[in-house]
């Protein structure tokens, strides 16, 4: 199966994805990760995307596109594919129309995560991961529940984004709105378009995404 996570920054993407992943035995593409990987790796389109993530900005189709190409094409990919983060751009939709055509595949769901743009801001903002296995937390919404180490890998190493600032915040929102949100009435036509009110505690919005999936796999 493919499926795709739209939503605005924070909106809980790479929360659910990755339960999702747990869950189903799918695997999650965030071309955000993938991005931030290039940048750490010093690739060349690491080092092109860069400055555009840093100011919240969308990097460009052409490299984007590559990435996700490249990570499609990985065996693992063939158990199915939850797409967080991409595509972001009425461009990048239709190359991913042309790429599942290849393999003969199609989306089977778009789920837009619908949330209230203030909240966006204090969920980002809060945000950290676990150097160790990458879970995501949130000083507010979700603590280790031991205090600094990790629930799943125990590791005591956090991260947090660069560009998790309140600044950046409002620039990828503007982003968001400007080139991805019009991507919910393209699937919308396809009939592959189901929204989901994300504004509620996570595990019942994993609860109610678990219900979808199922229906639509
Ligand atoms: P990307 O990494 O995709 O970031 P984003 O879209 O801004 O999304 P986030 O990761 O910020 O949010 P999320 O929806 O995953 O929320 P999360 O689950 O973490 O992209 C980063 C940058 O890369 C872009 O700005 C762009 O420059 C570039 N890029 C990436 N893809 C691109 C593309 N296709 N084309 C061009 N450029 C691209 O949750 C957020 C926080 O809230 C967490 O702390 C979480 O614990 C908490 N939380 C989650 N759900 C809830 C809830 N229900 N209640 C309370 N708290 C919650
Ligand atoms: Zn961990």
């Amino acid at each position: 199966p493919v499926l795709i996570l739209l939503g605005p920054p924070g909106a809980g993407k790479g929360t659910q994805a990755r339960m999702l992943e747990e869950k189903f035995g799918l695997v999650q593409l965030s071309t955000g990760d993938l991005l931030r990987a290039a940048v750490a790796a010093g690739t060349e389109a690491g080092k092109r995307a860069k400055t555009v993530m840093e100011a919240g900005e969308l990097v460009s189709d052409d490299i984007v596109i590559a990435i996700l190409r490249d990570r499609m094409a990985q065996p693992d990919c063939d158990k199915g594919v939850i797409l967080d983060g991409f595509p972001r751009t009425a461009v990048q939709a239709e190359a991913l129309d042309a790429l599942l055509a290849e393999t003969g595949s199609r989306i089977d769901a778009a789920i837009s995560l619908e949330v209230d743009d203030a909240a966006m801001v204090a969920r980002v903002a809060g945000r950290y991961t676990c150097a160790g296995c990458g879970e995501g937390y949130h000083d507010d919404f979700k603590q280790p529940t031991q205090a600094g180490s990790c629930d799943k890998c125990g590791s005591t190493d956090f991260n947090r984004r660069a560009d998790d600032t309140a600044e950046t915040v409002a620039s990828r929102l503007e982003a968001y709105h400007a080139s991805t949100a019009p991507l919910i009435s393209h699937y919308r036509e396809q009939g592959a378009l189901l929204g989901v009110n994300a504004m509620g505690e996570i595990d019942d919005i994993a609860a109610k995404m678990a219900v979808i999936v199922k229906e639509a796999t």
